[in-house]
Formats: structure tokens, C-alpha cells, sequence
């Protein structure tokens, strides 16, 4: 692609996702959201597929052929965060904000769908593209499956914005790349009494700290120092007076795991030291789990996949650290192999803070990217089947040739 198309496609989706910037929607009322992304699909003649969904939009490019399907996925949702950047087009609502760059990864699908849409005719199969609502609440991806839009579906890739990682770069892992993200919510119930008779009581808030100071043990005495594992308690609360030990006192927090057996194993444990602990204090406690999405787990043979298509597009690949946040993606990769990525956008801040922007730079390279990694995947796919078919005919031009000829080369810093 020529250097005046680069520009052009990147003027494109900052418009776009300005757009979307300062008209930022919570998780499930992404109502505005939706109708714009769906009048842009139109606008590009991009077919929209009806699922149904209130908010979010599934659409489709090629397919002409027949071939393989394989989704984009990209979340549309903001967060409830006062946004303090001082742009132009900053949220217009007061305490709503796009925080985490959703607004970018949902210009960033869609400028891969505009690039894939302008080579349909060659596409050799179906690349959907999931316009995802409520990340946030870990709610979207369930919405989603249970509409049926992963149906045909054979392999799903999507990204992240990155702050840390510099534009030009996209970090590729295979394994667990996302935490599992549960949350927690304890009781501990004793029985009151006068603060100046603790011995006709039973102090519930001694009993719940002392739980909370032994929670801390888990990951340092019962976790394997190979294995991470975040606790966090994030809420405490217990009484309504300087002069009364109440009968009960509370808390919540979080439990960041990476690994199936590490989350069920810190579960367990959790459940015996509260339970433990309460009982030495004579009190009882009562724990109760907020399942959210497991860790994403990439598959190792689309991370190779995704690295070609990187290094073919002129990217720097690196090998991500694995982030503790948690990712509803995690719900498509329990249905379908796939892939997350990290995408550079040299952030001032991280994710969810009130200053939080990326470097628009980073738009026509993740557009890009993504189109390219579904060609390459569709490619990918059909190697595998004429394979599996025992046609021996794979000759073809090679996916990556085809991703290249579709996205051209990416200029990392145009
Ligand atoms: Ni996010």
C-alpha cells in the first residue's frame, strides 16, 4: 500500500475512533455504539449478519468461495471512570470514559474489515468480525456464543491495546497470556456487643482481619514461587460505631490465576483459611465465589501463525509478560482454538486510568494486522483441510503472500 493510502486509512480510523472516544457507552448500553459501527459496515457495503444481540454487531466479508470461516473479535464497552486527558474530542459524558481503548480496537476491526472488504472477491474464506459488547462485565463473549455467532466458526483472533509496548510492536505468547479473574465476597458473623465487654461477644472484626492477614499465605506458602498468583482484598468493612463490636464484618476482593489446577488448588485453600480461621474466633464465615472468565490461553500453532504474519507486515515481535487483568476472550477459547495478541501503542498510562490514550499511529497497523492474520489463518486452514483430504494440491500461493498482497507492509512509524 502506498504511503498516501496509509494515510488515508489512518485519518479514517482516528476520525472513527475519536468518534467513539468521546461518545463512550458502559457494558450493555452500547446503543449509539452499535448504530455507528453498524452505519460505518454500511456505508462500506460490509454485510451484517443479525444475531440476536441488543447491543454489539456481527458482520461478515467474503465467503463468495466458500472456505473456512474465522472471526475478529473487538469489545466496543467504556468504563465508569472520569475521563482527565484534556483532547479535543474527550468524553462529552461526564464519568464515563474509554479507558481500557476499546474505542480503538473497535476502529482497528473495522479497518481491518474495510481492507479485507476491498479484496473480497480473493478471499478463499469467511472472516466474520465480532463487534463485541460488555467486556468490562465479562458479560459480552457469553451473549455472544449463546447467540450462535460462533457457529462455523474455526479459529478466533483478537487484541489488545498495549501501553507499554511501543508502537510498531505487537507481543505474541502462546499459553496464558490473560489471568483468570474471580472475585470474592467473605462474612464472617459473631455477636455483638458494648466495646467495653468483649468477653460476652464474638468480635467478628479480630476474626476477619486475622482471615485476611492469613489469606496472605496462600500465594506465599501454597503456591509453587513458578506460578503466579494475585490476592487481593479490596473491601473491608465491619461496624457502625467507635463503642459497639458489631455482629458482623465483611470483605471482597479478587483472585488473579494463570494456570486451571493453580485457581481450583487457591479456591480450595481459600475456602479451608476462612473457614479455619473464623472457627478459631469462634466465629462462622460464609465465602461466596463471582466466577468471572478463565485465563486466555493462546494455542501455540496460531501464535506461530500470528508471528509470520507480524514479521511479514515489518512488525517487531516480543514475547509479552502475561498480564493479571482478566479478558472475556477467554470464553471464545473455550469454544474455538485462537489467539489474543498485545498491540504497541506507547499509552502515557495504563489501562483504565483517567489520562489513559494511545498513539493513533498504532491503528492502521493493528487494522492491518488483523486482516492479514484472518487471511493468513484462512490460508492456513485450507492447507490443513486439502491435507487432511489427501488432495496433495496445496499449491497455492502461500497464505503469507496472500496476507501481504491484502495489507500491504506496514511502516511503523508512518
Ligand atoms: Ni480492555
Amino acid at each position: 500500500m502506498s504511503a498516501p493510502a496509509v494515510e488515508t486509512l489512518e485519518r479514517r480510523l482516528a476520525a472513527a475512533r475519536r468518534h467513539l472516544h468521546a461518545h463512550p457507552e458502559l457494558s450493555l448500553e452500547e446503543y449509539e455504539t452499535t448504530a455507528t459501527i453498524r452505519g460505518w459496515l454500511g456505508e462500506a457495503d460490509i454485510r451484517i449478519v443479525e444475531y440476536p444481540l441488543k447491543t454489539g454487531v456481527i458482520a461478515e466479508v467474503g465467503g463468495l468461495l466458500g472456505g473456512p470461516v474465522v472471526a475478529l473479535r473487538a469489545d466496543i464497552d467504556a468504563l465508569p471512570v472520569q475521563e482527565k486527558t484534556g483532547l479535543p474530542f474527550a468524553s462529552t459524558v461526564p464519568g464515563r470514559m474509554h479507558a481500557c481503548g476499546h474505542d480503538f480496537h473497535t476502529a482497528a476491526l473495522l479497518g481491518a474489515a474495510l481492507l479485507l472488504k476491498e479484496r473480497e472477491r480473493e478471499l478463499a474464506g469467511t472472516v466474520r468480525l465480532i463487534f463485541q459488547p460488555a467486556e468490562e462485565k465479562a458479560l459480552g463473549a457469553g451473549q455472544v456464543i449463546a447467540s450462535g455467532a460462533l457457529r462455523g466458526v474455526q479459529a478466533i483472533f483478537g487484541l489488545h491495546n498495549k501501553p507499554d509496548l511501543p508502537v510498531g510492536t505487537v507481543g505474541i505468547k502462546a499459553g496464558p497470556l490473560m489471568a483468570a479473574a474471580d472475585g470474592f465476597a467473605v462474612e464472617v458473623e459473631g455477636r455483638g456487643s458494648h466495646a467495653a465487654v468483649p468477653e460476652a461477644g464474638l468480635d467478628p472484626i479480630v476474626g476477619a482481619a486475622h482471615i485476611v492477614t492469613a489469606l496472605q499465605t496462600i500465594v506465599s506458602r501454597n503456591v509453587s514461587p513458578l506460578d503466579s498468583v494475585v490476592l487481593s482484598v479490596t473491601r473491608f468493612q465491619g461496624g457502625a460505631s467507635w463503642n459497639v463490636i458489631p455482629d458482623k464484618a465483611s470483605f471482597d476482593g479478587t483472585l488473579r490465576t494463570f494456570d486451571e489446577k493453580v485457581r481450583t488448588k487457591v479456591r480450595e485453600r481459600f475456602e479451608q483459611v476462612v473457614h479455619g480461621v473464623a472457627a478459631a474466633y469462634g466465629t462462622q464465615a460464609s465465602v461466596r465465589w463471582i466466577a468471572g472468565p478463565p485465563a486466555v490461553r493462546n494455542d501455540a500453532g496460531w501464535a506461530e501463525t500470528a508471528v509470520r504474519t507480524a514479521e511479514g507486515l515489518g512488525l517487531n515481535v516480543v514475547s509479552p509478560l502475561p498480564s493479571p487483568a482478566g479478558e472475556d476472550f477467554a470464553f471464545y477459547r473455550q469454544q474455538v482454538p485462537g489467539l489474543f495478541v498485545f498491540l504497541g501503542t506507547s499509552g502515557p498510562q495504563e489501562w483504565h486510568h483517567p489520562a489513559f490514550d494511545v498513539d493513533e499511529r498504532a491503528l492502521p497497523i493493528g487494522a492491518k494486522f488483523l486482516a492479514a492474520l484472518a487471511v493468513d489463518a484462512i490460508g492456513k486452514l485450507k492447507a490443513q483441510e486439502a491435507t487432511e483430504a489427501g488432495a496433495g494440491t496445496g499449491r497455492s500461493t502461500g497464505p503469507a503472500r496472500e496476507a501481504k498482497a491484502i495489507a500491504g507492509t506496514v511502516d511503523p512509524n508512518g
